[in-house]
C-alpha cells in the first residue's frame, strides 16, 4: 500500500435531518443535532486508511476538549495525527442540514485555521498527496512537493492563491460558469505547467476528466439509493488518490473514484466506514489491477 499525506480540515458535523427540502422562508421540522466526525481532510484520510494506506493528516484543530475527542477517533481509524497542530480557540464545527432526498447543505459554525503555510508537509514522505485546504497561501509549498510526488488538489478560487499540482478536482456545483466553459484553461491559470488532469464531479451523473494532451474521459455513477450526500466529493477524492497512489492511470482511476463516491451517498455518515471501503475494493478487484505493486 502507499504512503499518503492529506492536507485538509477536521470538523465536528452536527447533523439535522429535515422533514422537507430546504426552501428559503420555510418553516421546517428537524431532528435534534447529532454529532459525528467530519471535515474534508478527515473524511478523505479515514477512507484511505480503511483501504490500507499509511495516511498522515496535516490539519489544525482548536484547544478545546472537542479537539481531543476528534483526534482520538481519527487515531482509532489508524490515521497518523502527528502533523495536526493546535490553534488557540475552538475546533471547526459545521451544521449539516440533511433533506429527505439525502442532499446536504453545510453551514460552517466555527473554524480552526492555520494562518501560515504548513511547511511540515515537506518533511512527510509520500507517494501521493491530497489537498483540500482554503485560505492559505500554498503555492511555494506545493510547487516543492509536486516535484517529488503527484498531488491531487481541490479547485479553489484563484484569489486564494495558485495550486501548482498535477491533478485538480472540483465539484460541478461549486464551480462557476466561466470555469466550466473551459476547465483546462482555467485550471492552467491555477496550476501552471505542472498540471496533467482536471477532474470534475457531477453528482449522480458521475465525473469527467480532461487531460492536457486533449484526452476527455467520462465515468457514469451507478444508480444507488441516495441517503446522505455528505462527503461524496471527499470519498470520490479518496478513491482517486487511492488509485493514483497505486499507479493506476486516469482511465482506471476515474470509474473507481466514481464508485467510491456512489458508495458514500448510499450510506449515512460523513465518510466511508471500513466495511464500505472493503466492499468498494472488492467490487474493483477484477475490473482493474495496479500497474505496480
Ligand atoms: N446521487 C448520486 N448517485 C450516485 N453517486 C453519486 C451521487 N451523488 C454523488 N455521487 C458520487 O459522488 C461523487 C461526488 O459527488 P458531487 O455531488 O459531484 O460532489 P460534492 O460532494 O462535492 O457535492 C460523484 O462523482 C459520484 O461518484
Ligand atoms: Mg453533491
Amino acid at each position: 500500500m502507499a504512503r499518503i499525506v492529506v492536507l485538509g480540515n477536521i470538523a465536528r458535523d452536527e447533523v439535522i435531518h429535515l422533514d422537507h427540502r430546504l426552501r428559503e422562508g420555510a418553516h421546517l421540522q428537524g431532528t435534534p443535532p447529532a454529532a459525528r466526525l467530519g471535515g474534508g481532510g478527515a473524511n478523505t484520510a479515514i477512507a484511505l486508511a480503511h483501504a490500507g494506506h499509511e495516511v498522515s493528516l496535516v490539519a489544525a484543530v482548536g484547544t478545546d476538549p472537542l479537539a481531543d475527542e476528534l483526534l482520538a477517533e481519527l487515531s482509532r481509524y489508524g490515521v497518523d495525527i502527528g502533523p495536526v497542530t493546535r490553534i488557540s480557540g475552538p475546533t471547526t464545527r459545521s451544521l449539516v442540514l440533511l433533506d429527505p432526498e439525502g442532499e446536504r447543505t453545510i453551514v460552517n459554525l466555527t473554524r480552526a485555521r492555520e494562518s501560515r503555510s504548513p511547511r511540515r508537509l515537506l518533511d512527510l514522505g509520500a507517494d501521493c498527496v491530497y489537498v483540500r485546504s482554503n485560505g492559505q497561501n500554498l503555492a511555494g509549498l506545493l510547487r516543492e512537493k509536486a516535484a517529488l510526488c503527484p498531488i491531487v488538489a481541490q479547485i479553489r478560487p484563484l484569489e486564494e492563491g495558485h495550486l501548482p499540482v498535477q491533478i485538480l478536482i472540483g465539484s460541478h456545483g461549486d464551480l462557476d460558469t466561466r470555469f466550466l466553459a473551459d476547465p483546462l484553461a482555467e485550471s492552467r491559470k491555477l496550476a501552471g505547467d505542472v498540471l496533467r488532469w482536471v477532474v470534475i464531479t457531477h453528482g449522480g451523473e458521475g465525473a469527467e476528466a480532461f487531460g492536457i494532451g486533449g484526452e476527455r474521459l467520462r465515468a457514469t455513477a451507478p444508480d444507488v439509493p441516495v441517503v446522505d450526500t455528505t462527503g461524496a466529493g471527499d470519498s470520490f477524492a479518496a478513491g482517486l488518490t487511492h488509485a493514483l497512489a497505486l499507479g493506476l492511470d486516469m482511465t482506471q482511476a476515474l470509474p473507481l473514484a466514481v464508485r467510491w463516491g456512489a458508495a458514500k451517498v448510499s450510506r449515512m455518515g460523513s465518510f466511508l466506514d471500513r466495511d464500505a471501503v472493503r466492499e468498494v475494493l472488492r467490487e474493483s478487484t477484477g475490473r482493474s489491477s495496479p500497474n505496480r505493486p
